[in-house]
């Protein structure tokens, strides 16, 4: 409310209109905003033609005045459920789909997002890296960044971090090639990316706050640490065939692998950082002795991440903080959680180096947490593989429960809330119908497969209902070494 009418009093200004025209007793309500724009044309019209007056008694030449229809479309009154096309629609509208040439053991990628907020907060980049050994063996690269209390630091993220550690990478690349150190290197260097971005976001905020910069700026400037963002950065070298992950905050990448007799094996190559991690709990406990209740329901001071880029009120000194709140309405923690001794949260990412066996079909599955709270990794690469097995072009489509036109009592949200597995992913409701894109195919499965009356009635609720039943969600899906599998 408050940023609403700081916007309308410099639009005002803005105007160059006396104060007192607008004085706080008028009402916001439509006529009278309608009323005022005919004010400000007539002043900006006046003082340009220089003819004092009033004009617009002038019977315009066209009459453009938009006649209200009354006719009520019956499209949007009775509107049935959301159509299966619809549905899908909505599932593939930000879906993506590459083959990939030139990099030695990667196949394919595919990906897709749904939003749930307003404006999504979730980001995402893929593509090849140009080698930082600068020789012409691209490597890939596949994030997401999952923003929580704004989109603005997981959009930067988007923008500055992949840059930043191609960097670094370069350093540590010329330095140690392929040679022993070369993990720990690379680790190093994707590491002192992330806390020096972090840093650069955070610590900055003070002489931001300080400087002359126009007030528009600093607000600008210190936005992306109001806000805070997970990162989760996977990339894959193809000349050592590592698959390098990095994780701050709780998107999850997970590794599919077939074994011999054709089942496939998850492994996850990230560990959620989150006020439920027993290691993140002691790590913060270790960082911060005497005070109790850091972490308390899984939240640190409020927070579900233990990590995260942002998030300046986890970071900042107490009074510096408090400035910020009075100065630039910087967010507060909430009531009750006290910030002593911060900060109590960090960008530093975990790393995980993985050898990609070239003799094994595998893949990774890398998704924000609103795809892992519906479903277990095993599920996901099961989801996957059994998508994988339906692109082979000589498997006649089996007659498989998977594709029946299954019936599910009415449905309604106690369902949920009575027994929350009812919400999650379950087998029986398994669909494929996604043949084009397995990150769409995930992502319509975690949300209701084939019970059309969930997954539609998911789909229909908008921002800011969406929100109780799906958060923003990111897939992206790389496949190794599955050509012909
Ligand atoms: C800290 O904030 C969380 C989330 O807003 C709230 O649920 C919790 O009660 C607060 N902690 C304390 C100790 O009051
Ligand atoms: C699948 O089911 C349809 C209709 O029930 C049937 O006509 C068809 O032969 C079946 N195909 C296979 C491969 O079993
Ligand atoms: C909750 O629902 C799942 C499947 O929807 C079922 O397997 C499970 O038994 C249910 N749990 C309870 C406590 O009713």
């Amino acid at each position: 409310m408050r940023s609403w009418r700081l916007a309308r009093t410099s639009m005002r200004r803005g105007f160059g209109l006396p104060a007192r025209r607008f004085s706080a007793k008028t009402k916001p309500n439509f006529s009278q905003t309608s009323s005022n724009g005919v004010r400000y044309t007539v002043i900006t019209a006046s003082a340009i033609a220089g003819v004092g007056g009033i004009w617009w008694f002038t019977k315009p030449t066209r009459d453009t005045v938009p006649v209200i229809e009354l006719q009520a479309s019956k499209h949007t009154l009775n509107k049935p459920d959301l159509s299966s096309d619809e549905i899908t629609q909505i599932l593939s509208q930000e879906a993506y789909s590459f083959l990939i040439k030139g990099v030695s053991g990667v196949d394919r990628y595919d990906g897709t997002q749904l939003a749930s907020n307003g404006i999504c907060e979730d980001r995402f980049i893929h593509g090849k890296l140009p080698s930082p050994r600068d020789d012409d063996k691209p490597w890939m690269a596949w994030a997401i960044f999952d923003g929580h209390a704004g989109w603005q630091t997981a959009d930067l993220l988007e923008k500055q971090l992949v840059p930043l550690v191609q960097q670094y990478l370069r350093q540590a690349t010329i330095a140690f090639g392929e040679q022993s150190g070369y993990k720990e290197a690379i680790q190093q260097a994707i590491t002192k990316a992330f806390v020096d971005l972090d840093s650069s976001i955070v610590e900055t905020a003070q002489e931001t706050a300080q400087s002359n910069l126009p007030f528009q700026e600093k607000m600008q400037k210190l936005l992306p640490a109001f806000a805070g963002s997970c990162a989760l950065l996977s990339l894959y070298d193809p000349v050592t065939s590592n698959l390098h992950v990095a994780c701050t905050g709780d998107s999850r990448a997970v590794l599919g692998q077939k074994n011999s007799d054709g089942t496939w094996t998850a492994t996850p190559l990230s560990i959620d950082q989150t006020g439920s991690n027993t290691d993140e709990i002691s790590r913060i406990q270790k960082e911060h002795p005497g005070e109790e209740n850091i972490v308390k329901n899984g939240r640190v001071l409020g927070i579900m991440v233990s990590r995260a880029f942002g998030d300046g009120r986890w970071k900042w000194p107490v009074e510096f903080q408090n400035d910020m709140i009075k100065k630039f309405e910087a967010p507060p923690l909430r009531p009750g959680n006290e910030s002593k001794t911060p900060p109590y949260i960090t960008a530093k990412p975990v790393v995980t180096s993985t050898v990609i066996d070239p003799e094994t079909p595998s893949f990774v599955i890398i998704a924000s947490d609103g795809l892992w709270d519906m479903l277990t990794d095993q599920q996901a690469v099961t989801l996957v593989s059994t998508w994988l097995d339906s692109q082979t072009p000589f498997t006649t489509p089996s007659n498989s429960t998977t594709n029946h036109k299954p019936t599910y009592p009415p449905f309604d949200l106690s369902q949920i809330s009575h027994n929350s597995t009812t919400g999650r992913f379950s087998e029986e409701r398994t669909v494929l119908k996604d043949k084009e894109n397995v990150a769409v195919h995930l992502l319509r499965n975690s949300l209701g497969g084939n019970h059309a009356e969930l997954i539609g009635g998911r789909l229909a609720a908008t921002y800011p209902y969406s929100r109780d039943l799906r958060d923003d969600i990111t897939v992206q899906v790389a496949f190794f070494n599955c050509e012909g599998v």
